[in-house]
């Protein structure tokens, strides 16, 4: 009875004591956050202050957009089918009165518009495919899924500046310089690629890229496999990249899955860009897929392998450089607005494998790069990109030819190529990190 009175004496009569309780109830509640990654041994308790978390929660209340329906992923993830309109892309100060185009107006020569359809047909044993769709449900017409960005993805990242951030990679690598230079070059990133020569004229690049579950030592560390296209100065301050293929990254995404993954910049890695849709940039048009959601099937050892094939142009009238995966299905685009030397071409195409290599321990790490094996094992159990093509001047896709492969430090992740009809320019490469040739 006397505690009873009391609590209403406390709401009734002093709301400002009131409002003291009710933040400090929230203040106990939230302190303690569990930040937990599975597969990983990981798990890590840490104290968030509320102003922390506000600042946090009003990020993503500016990210994540008012969803029309959520679909639940078996592997956790919340995807949001957002409508097109109110996309996070359309934030973007210079897409403010930006009209979504909805088709490229020329795909590259010799190649079919199919916004929705999706080929699982492939030589190498089909196309991989996204865990979501498990769900049954689809997003309605009119909008698209949206990976949702919770509190502990936020809480993982370096700060909230760096959340959807990707590190700079290092200058060194694009000099060209010998191995033995490049080992080591300070922020731990590595490499195993294929390249095109400099000075080209490109206006897009296409593979088809094997998918496996590498995996990932430290929480903060990330295996990956994508293209890159590119222009700018490497070492400048002034590097336009448009990126995208799959990857592992606990930090990213509190798992260990392979995940479809989007990434641009417009000035080397510095304030603009970010992965997927986690700030205002990239505009999506496909209802179907999900960037930043996990891959499945995946390829296993000796056995059914799986790929994804990606397609990156430059829309030769509007300018957009749009993505296509698969065998038909339309992303959307990165406006040209984003960019300052990709909104005229790109200079260069990369593609292959990046981990980061964080020296946890003084040794090199044993996170691994592709299926974790190195390219000399071959099909089926080192992981490939085939089908290297570069979209020409004339808006035609064309084998790329002249490529050069570079890996920093061999006897921890290699490359190696070649060349046949069925599979044209293509590589194998990886490697599993921390072995006796690789401390
Ligand atoms: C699919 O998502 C809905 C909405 O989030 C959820 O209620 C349902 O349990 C999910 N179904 C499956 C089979 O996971």
């Amino acid at each position: 009875m006397d505690t009873i009175v009391r609590k209403k004496t406390i709401s009734t009569s002093t709301p400002s004591s009131n409002l003291v309780l009710a933040l400090l109830f929230t203040f106990l509640l939230q302190t303690i956050i569990r930040v937990e990654c599975s597969n990983l041994n990981y798990t890590k308790y840490r104290k968030v202050s509320s102003l922390r978390l506000e600042r946090i929660q009003r990020h993503l209340d500016k990210i994540n957009k008012p969803p029309v329906l959520t679909i639940e992923s078996e592997d956790g993830d919340l995807i949001d089918c957002v409508h097109k309109r109110k996309q996070p892309a359309l934030d973007h100060p210079l897409l403010k009165n930006h009209k979504i185009q909805k088709m490229p107006t020329m795909m590259p020569k010799g190649m079919n518009i199919n916004v929705e359809s999706l080929d699982r047909s492939s030589k190498s044993g089909g196309d991989a495919w996204q865990m979501w769709h498990q769900n049954g449900t689809r997003c309605p017409k009119g909008t698209v899924p949206i990976r949702r960005s919770t509190v502990h993805d936020v809480l993982r990242a370096k700060s909230l500046y760096e959340y959807g951030k990707k590190q700079r990679r290092s200058p060194l690598l694009f000099r060209r310089i010998e191995p033995p230079d490049v080992v080591n070059n300070g922020n731990g990133h590595e490499h195993a690629i294929a390249f095109t020569e400099a000075g080209e004229e490109l206006y897009g690049a296409k593979a088809t890229i094997n998918v496996w579950d590498p995996t990932i030592e430290v929480v903060n560390e990330f295996s990956l496999s994508q293209i890159w296209i590119l222009s700018g100065s490497f070492d400048g301050s002034d590097l336009n990249s448009i990126e995208a293929g799959w990857q592992v990254s606990p930090e990213l995404y509190g798992d260990s899955r392979p995940r479809l993954f989007t990434y641009w910049t417009s000035d080397t890695y510095q304030a603009t860009g970010c992965y997927n849709l986690l700030c205002a940039g990239f505009v999506q048009i496909n209802s179907k897929i999900a960037i930043g959601a996990s891959i499945s099937p995946l390829s296993s050892y000796n056995a059914k392998q799986y790929d994804i094939t990606i397609l990156i142009w430059k829309d030769p009238q509007v300018g957009n450089w749009w993505m296509r995966f698969g065998d038909g299905s339309l992303i959307g685009y990165w406006p040209v607005e984003l960019f300052t030397h990709l909104a005229d071409r790109a200079t260069m195409v990369q593609w292959g494998g990046e981990v980061v290599n964080s020296r946890a321990n003084g040794q090199h790490t044993s996170t691994q790069m592709g299926s974790g094996r190195f390219a000399d094992d071959g099909f089926g159990k080192s992981s490939y990109f085939r089908n290297l093509e570069i979209v020409d001047m004339d808006n035609s896709l064309t084998s790329a030819t002249n490529i050069v492969t570079l890996a920093e430090n061999k006897n921890c992740y290699n490359i190696k190529s070649f060349y046949n009809n069925r599979w044209g320019t293509h590589f194998y490469y990886g490697g599993p990190g921390n072995n006796p040739q690789c401390r």
